[in-house]
């Protein structure tokens, strides 16, 4: 696959912030032991990639406008392109020596996402996509999985933890999906999350209560493989909302359905 000029940017990015990032996982478990924990060091990591990301990309392109979960919102000169970045999402994977977490960037051009890069160093996994031009896992073209019946899907979700808002909604809407599918999976990474279902290996995911940084670059991963993605409501302000329905067309379809059905809606 020849990659445009803009993903190699984004590739070149990640698999520099990834290095570090690999390199201080392997860290992770000598901090285990010791008595102040891995938080802070975890904490320096997230900071050190999202540091290479923005020096990279901006040397890259400079101008665009960045939002980062490490630095927040930073403004370019060019208003039509921006940047946005998870330097490390599922940090509590992280955190714990679980090997699954990843760098996500998606392009934001005049509101709409149109190249995306989510990247596991540890697996050595490499997701692109570019609008219009299909998503790819190091090199091999994805398609969506072809199951059409939910209960032979399996759904991948996010579970909101102590301090985090939706506990309600999920307990409604978890016993109600369980008993309709084959299997639910928790990854601790939205974006690898949207990734493995652009990859075939999830059917479906659904999660609300998440951050625009956690989506920008699975969503279009997952539409370029042929999926269909809306927000929880069915609608397509999912970062703005912060949630997010993905699947093929029909489990997507049946999913968004039985999650209002769960709910009551
Ligand atoms: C989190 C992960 C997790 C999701 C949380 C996110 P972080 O991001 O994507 O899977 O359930 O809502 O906040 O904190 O690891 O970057
Ligand atoms: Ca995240
Ligand atoms: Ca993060």
């Amino acid at each position: 696959m020849a990659r445009s000029a803009l993903l190699n940017v984004m590739v070149n990015a990640a698999t520099k912030a990834g290095r570090g990032l690999a390199r201080d996982f392997g860290e992770v478990e000598n901090l285990q032991v010791s008595v102040k924990g891995p938080a802070d060091f975890v904490s320096a990591a997230d900071h050190r990639a999202d540091e290479v990301l923005i020096a990279e990309l901006e040397k890259a392109r400079p101008g665009y406008d960045f939002l980062t979960e490490e630095t927040g919102s930073k403004a370019g000169t060019d208003k039509s392109h921006r940047w946005i970045i998870d330097p490390l999402d599922g940090t509590t994977n992280f955190l714990h020596g679980i090997p699954i977490f990843a760098i996500s960037i998606g392009l934001e051009r005049e509101g709409q996402i149109v190249a995306a890069v989510v990247f596991n160093p540890v697996a050595n996994e490499l997701f692109v996509a570019e609008r219009g031009a299909g998503a790819f896992l190091n090199d091999r073209r994805l398609r969506v999985a072809k199951r059409n019946e939910l209960a032979d899907a399996v759904i991948a979700t996010g579970i909101p933890n102590r301090g985090r808002s939706g506990h309600a909604e999920f307990n409604r809407e978890l016993p109600h999906i369980m008993q309709r599918t084959a299997g639910i999976r928790r990854c601790g990474a939205a974006s690898i999350d949207l990734a493995w279902v652009a990859a075939g290996r999830f059917d479906g995911y659904w999660e609300r209560g998440l951050k625009p940084w956690d989506m920008a670059g699975g969503l279009l991963l997952v539409e370029e493989a042929g999926g269909i993605v809306s927000d929880i409501n069915g609608g397509k302000d999912m970062l703005g909302h912060g949630s997010c329905v993905v699947g093929n067309n029909t489990i997507q379809r049946h999913l968004l359905a039985e999650l209002a059905a769960a709910r009551g809606a």
